[in-house]
């Protein structure tokens, strides 16, 4: 059923309850997600965006029951990931000539994907579209945010942004709008959802922030294509956005650990006392990364100036997740953190200088050489673990 957005603009798009995990495996979604898709039924009729390939038949059959899919002029797509065209396929089977509006690169990304040779019409930035009653509908270029074909689409006189990725989150809701929502949440899955998906792209979205800043244009709403839509707290989430693509931070240390019996854990523990005595202002939060969602984690390392992992030494190595933890960092980019870390050992005891070689590469700053403990922590070396996190604690001031 659609869902009244604004005027003649509608809802039609997908709620998933169950998804939990999105990317393949990649990102934890322990709130579902929603495949936003709009219909705008002006002088002419627009859908902008699908929903994801699993749920293309069931996506047209409802849409069939908003609208006669042979009235529809114009289908933009905003990006081609599959989360949003992937019912283009069933749609098209049945209106076949209709022409859809996207960047030269969506082009390649379509036909890459589903080997169709479609109607298209390529915009550009600033390419217009006019849809009656005196509306337009304005393209502006997205490249890498996230794709190098997301484009944004924004509809004059009523003021809507079609943002597609950008300011979404993995979030159901039946509540379409941000004001109706627990705040609490929606803020946590924004965060969430930039930190995990858009951080490699901070510069991006800094100058991409600045241009449609200088273009003046009224928002009265963004509709995105993850989650709720924003009409009440527009300045709220702009303003996030151009805190979190500065290399945001927060005054927060976050030690993440592996342990195998309890050693580096109770290093873990010590050092975060040292921590708190040298600043009881600084936030410190300790994770077991074998027991805490990942992509939780990378929130904390988003927020984080400092970043302090342990691992023990297992067959001249770090525990494995610890090192795919690093690995998904590294990939995201991350700039202006510190690190260190720590571990315990029986005899070779590598793992420490292997964490610090690993996090150099991810692009952080090692401001120790780190704390090695031979066999489990006697109490002079717990002693050491507070100076150490006292140490830790200066290079953060
Ligand atoms: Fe980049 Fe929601 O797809």
């Amino acid at each position: 059923m659609k869902k009244l957005v604004k005027n003649n603009v509608y809802w039609v798009g997908k709620i998933d309850w169950e998804l939990r995990k999105f990317h393949g495996d990649e990102l934890s979604t322990q709130r579902g997600s929603t495949y936003n898709s709009y219909l705008i039924q002006e002088e002419k009729t627009v859908l902008i965006d699908t929903v994801w390939l699993p749920f293309a038949k069931e996506f047209v059959e409802n849409l069939k029951t908003e609208v006669d899919l042979n009235s529809i002029d114009y289908i933009i797509v905003n990006h081609g990931e599959v989360d949003h065209s992937g019912a283009l396929v069933e749609l098209m089977k049945q209106i076949p000539n209709t022409p859809i509006y996207c960047t030269a690169n969506a082009v390649k990304s379509l036909k890459g994907q589903y080997h169709q040779d479609w109607n298209f019409h390529i915009v550009k930035t600033g390419d217009s579209l006019h849809i009656g009653n005196g509306k337009d509908l304005v393209f502006v270029e997205m490249a890498m945010i996230h794709w190098p074909d997301s484009m944004a689409t924004y509809m004059t006189k009523d003021n809507i942004l079609f943002s597609n990725d950008a300011f979404g989150q993995h979030f159901a809701n039946e509540r379409l709008f941000d004001d109706l929502t627990d705040q609490c949440t929606l803020n946590y899955e924004a965060l969430k959802y930039y930190a995990n998906i858009v951080t490699p792209f901070n510069a991006i979205v800094k100058r991409k922030l600045q241009e449609i800043g200088k273009l003046n244009l009224p928002i009265d709403i963004i509709a995105p294509s993850h989650g709720v839509i924003w009409r009440k707290n527009i300045g709220m989430i702009l303003e996030k956005y151009t805190q979190w693509c500065d290399d945001y931070q927060e005054h927060q240390a976050t030690i993440i650990y592996d342990t195998m019996w309890n050693g580096t854990k109770l290093l873990a523990e010590r050092i975060a006392e040292g921590l708190s005595k040298a600043d009881p202002t600084l936030e410190i939060k300790v994770f077991n990364r074998a027991h805490t969602d990942e992509n939780d984690l990378i929130v904390e390392v988003f927020k984080s100036k400092l970043i302090v992992l342990g691992s023990p030494t297992v067959g001249n190595d770090m525990i494995h997740k610890m090192a795919g933890f690093i690995d998904l960092m590294r990939g995201l980019k991350f700039k202006n953190k510190k690190a260190a870390a720590f571990g315990c050992y029986g005899w070779s005891g590598e793992a420490v200088k292997m964490m610090n070689d690993a996090l150099t590469s991810a692009g952080f700053e090692i401001v120790s050489e780190g704390l090695r403990n031979l066999w489990n922590p006697t109490p002079e070396i717990e002693e050491q673990a507070i100076e150490f996190g006292k140490q830790l604690s200066s290079t953060i001031k």
